[in-house]
């Protein structure tokens, strides 16, 4: 009997959210189908529903061409009125921007791409000459994120490149040989990707000697799903190896679920 007047609530919340035009995001159809796909997407890398394709179609047709501006912020509108999507989004996004701002990178590594809308953030924020590497494992995410990128005129700024850093080496490899990743080349890198592959990818790219004193490694969800191994790798080096500045922030397109974004400086190699 409790459990119908939760399944009630849930669902008149949810009628009355959609009638006000959906000011609650995680109160719609959408964020809650994506719940019930969790194991799906936690697989796959897609809610399931085609909704990364309709993202893209729907960018393609909102945003004018050439303008990265317009592109992020129709990706943001899509995830807001639309269907959600498990990008940084705008509060965290901004985190992610300052941070770019402060170090303003010749050469960014970011792990997970998704449909490319943080790569795209970064891109229309870096200096002249500077470029982002999106490593994305899912090849249908990274055709997605490719055509935004190229439909928003990023592309001489953004490479996807289809893999895993935890592949065995095959990507380092290809990261290295196609694209001249050498020892200190990485002045920022943002983690995006599997929460249980953080620790293990940064430990990789350090192995790799890419970083140099003053590269700065910004980590989404450390907070929510949360990332507790980075995060107690990174509380055990603050002022040994590592500087952290933790973000208290929400997780993406809503205010309710608290979430954290750790921007980390080594500061020794
Ligand atoms: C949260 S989404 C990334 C969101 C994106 N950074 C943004 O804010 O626009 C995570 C992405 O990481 C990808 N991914 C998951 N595990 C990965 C791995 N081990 N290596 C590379 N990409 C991975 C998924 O396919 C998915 O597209």
């Amino acid at each position: 009997m409790v459990l119908l007047y939760i399944v009630c609530g849930v669902i008149g919340l949810i009628v009355l959210n959609t009638l006000l035009g959906g000011p609650v995001p995680f109160l719609r159809w959408s964020f809650l189908r994506m719940l019930f796909s969790m194991k799906h997407l936690m697989s796959e890398w897609q809610v399931g529903d085609g909704r990364e394709e309709a993202a893209a179609s729907y960018v393609i047709a909102h945003a004018p061409a050439g303008n990265i501006d317009s592109a992020v912020a129709a990706i943001d509108q899509y995830a807001y009125r639309q269907k959600f999507l498990i990008n940084v989004g705008d509060e965290k996004g901004a985190i992610l921007d300052a941070a770019i701002d402060r170090v303003k990178p010749r050469r960014m590594l970011e792990l997970g791409a998704y449909v490319g809308y943080s790569a795209l953030r970064a891109a229309r924020r870096l200096p002249v000459g500077g470029h982002v590497f999106s490593v994305e494992f899912n090849p249908a995410n990274a055709a997605i994120a490719r055509r935004l990128i190229n439909h928003a005129g990023a592309a001489d700024r953004v490479t996807v490149v289809v893999g895993s850093i935890g592949d065995g080496g095959k990507t380092v490899k290809a990261l290295q040989e196609e694209y001249g990743f050498k020892p200190g080349c990485l002045d920022f890198v943002f983690i995006d990707h599997a929460k249980e592959a953080y620790l293990s990818d940064l430990q990789r790219i350090l192995e790799a000697g890419w970083l140099h004193e003053g590269s700065v490694v910004v980590a989404d969800n450390v907070g929510f799903p949360g990332a507790p191994d980075y995060k107690a790798y990174m509380e055990a080096e603050e002022g040994k190896r590592w500087q952290t500045k933790t973000h208290k922030t929400h997780v993406e397109y809503q205010k309710l679920i608290p979430d954290l974004v750790l921007e980390s400086r080594l500061t020794s190699v």
